[in-house]
């Protein structure tokens, strides 16, 4: 492990000082073993939200026909579909650190639903990404910052990637600035989230992290702070469902 690496890692359950290893042992546990129904729960949790937000996502991504994105921590590829369906860009490397995750992308592919768009697939650590200076026009990201232990280290690869100009979407959630609506909120993470992730999936132990993780996670503005900390400029961000999910945009 580097001496930056070691500088910023934390827990990503807790947000306290910790090993690198103990957030990516989780999260590969995590994710590998409910790739097949992840989406599934995505659907039932959120009422179908996610539709919606990313709908939002891609309202205000600034991606043109002649772009190459790089969607960081794809999973299973929604928002890669999203890009290919709403924007048609030149070409999608969509990415992500569990390779089962990424199976589930592939078989999207295999089944026509990136239309014409050609993508790509890759196993990439977001605090370690293996490509060259200034490839990418566009980044994207949905729901990946908040499960990586080095955050300051992965916006700063993101932004490495990124050609001058180019801009870092990402739609994370975040937090319901009315006090009434982010109580409810609040306990609908703490004790429905588990109990659907644990009747869809079979491991409510997966949804009590992800409760615990976004609790833990910066608000808007600390969000914001981090990706100026790490370069970027011409921060915005737009909440939705009140705040229970925001996307921000920023620029290289
Ligand atoms: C909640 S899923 C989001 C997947 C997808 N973006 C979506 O919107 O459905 C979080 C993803 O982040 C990935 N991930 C976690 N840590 C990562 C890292 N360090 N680098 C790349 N991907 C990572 C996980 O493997 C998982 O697929």
């Amino acid at each position: 492990m580097d001496e930056l690496t070691t500088t910023h890692t934390i827990d990503t359950a807790t947000g306290k000082e910790a090993p690198a290893e103990l957030s990516t042992e989780r999260v590969k546990t995590i994710f590998s073993s409910i790739a097949t129904k992840y989406e599934l729960f995505n659907a039932v949790s959120s009422f179908g939200a996610y539709r919606r937000w990313l709908d939002g996502m891609m309202r205000q991504a600034p991606i043109l026909p002649q772009h190459d994105v790089l969607d960081i921590a794809g999973g299973t590829g929604d928002v890669s579909r999203w890009v290919a369906r709403f924007k048609k860009p030149s070409h999608i490397q969509c990415t992500d650190l569990v390779p089962e995750m990424l199976e589930v992308a592939r078989m999207h592919a295999a089944h026509g639903d990136f239309g014409d768009v050609p993508v790509d697939f890759d196993v990439v650590d977001a605090q370690d990404i293996p490509y060259a200076d200034e490839s990418y026009d566009i980044v994207t990201m949905a729901y990946g910052i908040r499960n990586m232990p080095d955050r300051p280290r992965a916006l700063s690869e993101m932004h490495r990637v990124l050609k001058p100009g180019g801009s870092l979407v990402c739609l994370e959630f975040s937090t319901p600035p009315n006090p009434v609506w982010r109580t409810l909120y609040r306990f609908y993470l703490t004790h429905l989230i588990p109990f659907w992730g644990g009747l869809i999936t079979g491991d409510k132990s997966g949804f009590v992290y992800l409760a615990k993780s976004i609790r833990a996670f910066p608000d808007q503005q600390g969000l914001a702070a981090m990706m100026e900390e790490a370069g970027f400029r011409d921060i915005t961000w737009k909440n939705y469902t009140g705040g229970i999910a925001a996307v921000h945009v920023a620029r290289k």
